[in-house]
């Protein structure tokens, strides 16, 4: 038997016994190391015989490759072995009792916000966000409301230092100055969100929800705020015609002003949105004053346009027939449970943001 013959059966022999992998990397740097059995084979070609090389050398190559396959394949084996023991260990015992699931409910306010943000968007509203805690100026100055103004003691608004630079905003009508001063005109945007005052009893929360809008263009007027919010309204109550009226108001970052009031009546222990001749205020709304479009760098002689702010709470309300704003933030789990909405049971206006 030649030499090369006898090297493969040793090895053979060898790396048919029991082996660790450790063993087997042993046996690879034997024959393949550096100074391995076959390396050195292979550096010998050069003084074998010119006759004999060809010979030789593809012998050297053929227990070579032959070698490496079978230590290859013993690696593989030994891995296999292991991935099995660990997944013989994790078996799943299909036998258990499933564990409890509690699905969430979606609260109304958070299902009324998408609501409005849906029908806003589709008539091409982009929707912003602010801060809860504002500074003085966005929230008053900007907004046309400087110190001493007596509309800032309406506001019983929580402060956060003593110089009364920082506060939890009143109202979401920062967020028109936030949207002003980042962009150039034309603005369309609304920003629902949570606001704060000092207030409590069954139709008033220290934090509640508001819904801002603002539209400045070029040639924007007060039809265009009444024709949107009568179309905003008739979606979002899912009715064909609604009795609106605009009352003279006063706000001091719109002149003029006015509150909306949207018809009803009580039918059945219930209301119903769109008839009778009862009144109920919603929304504030008016003509961007110049003074907020000149705090904010908009050119009065080019742009001009409305903005609103509605009660989110009061709207829920209404649509989904619950009558004390506090449970809305009791976190009772019960009423949310009466109350909320299945994530999957969307209701018939509800569009998605994304159509
Ligand atoms: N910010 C007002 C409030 O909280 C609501 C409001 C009224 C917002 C008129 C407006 C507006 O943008 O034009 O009472």
């Amino acid at each position: 038997m030649s030499d090369l013959k006898k090297i493969k059966e040793e090895f053979i022999l060898k790396l048919n016994k029991k082996l660790n992998l450790e063993n087997i990397n042993q046996v690879k740097s034997e024959l393949f190391g550096k100074n391995g059995i076959i390396s050195s084979q292979f550096k010998n070609i050069g003084k074998i015989k010119e006759s004999e090389r060809k010979k030789f050398a593809s012998e050297l190559n053929l227990i070579k490759d032959d070698l490496q396959n079978l230590i290859n394949s013993k690696i593989n084996e030994i891995e296999n072995s292991e991935i099995n023991k660990k997944l013989d260990k994790e078996k799943i015992d299909v036998t258990l009792p499933e564990r409890p699931f509690i699905k969430g409910k979606i609260h109304p306010v958070s299902q009324t916000i998408d609501e409005i943000s849906s029908i806003f968007s589709e008539i091409g509203f982009n929707v912003e966000e602010g801060p809860d805690v504002e500074n003085e100026y966005n929230n008053f100055t900007a907004l046309n409301t400087p110190d001493n103004h007596p509309a800032r003691d309406m506001h019983d608004t929580f402060y956060l230092d003593e110089k009364k630079q920082k506060l939890l905003r009143t109202h979401t009508s920062p967020v028109q100055i936030r949207t002003m001063l980042k962009g150039k005109p034309p603005f369309k945007i609304i920003a629902p969100g949570r606001t704060y005052r000092s207030d409590s009893d069954q139709t008033h929360a220290p934090m509640f929800h508001q819904v801002e809008g603002l539209y400045i263009d070029k040639n924007i007027n007060m039809g265009h705020l009444k024709g949107c919010l009568n179309y905003f309204i008739k979606e979002f109550f899912e009715v064909n015609k609604i009795k609106m009226r605009f009352r003279p108001s006063h706000f001091p970052f719109t002149e003029p002003s006015a509150e909306v009031d949207i018809g009803y009546e009580i039918k059945d222990g219930k209301i119903v949105i769109g008839e009778g001749d009862k009144w109920l205020e919603i929304l504030g709304c008016g003509m961007v004053h110049p003074n907020v479009l000149k705090n904010v760098k908009v050119d009065i002689e080019k742009y001009q346009g409305y903005a609103f702010g509605i009660g989110i709470d009061r709207l829920a309300m209404l649509k989904y027939g619950i009558n004390d704003l506090r449970a809305f933030f009791d976190c009772d789990y019960r009423w949310l449970n009466h109350f909320g909405f299945d994530p999957l049971d969307v209701p018939t206006n509800y569009r998605g943001l994304s159509r």
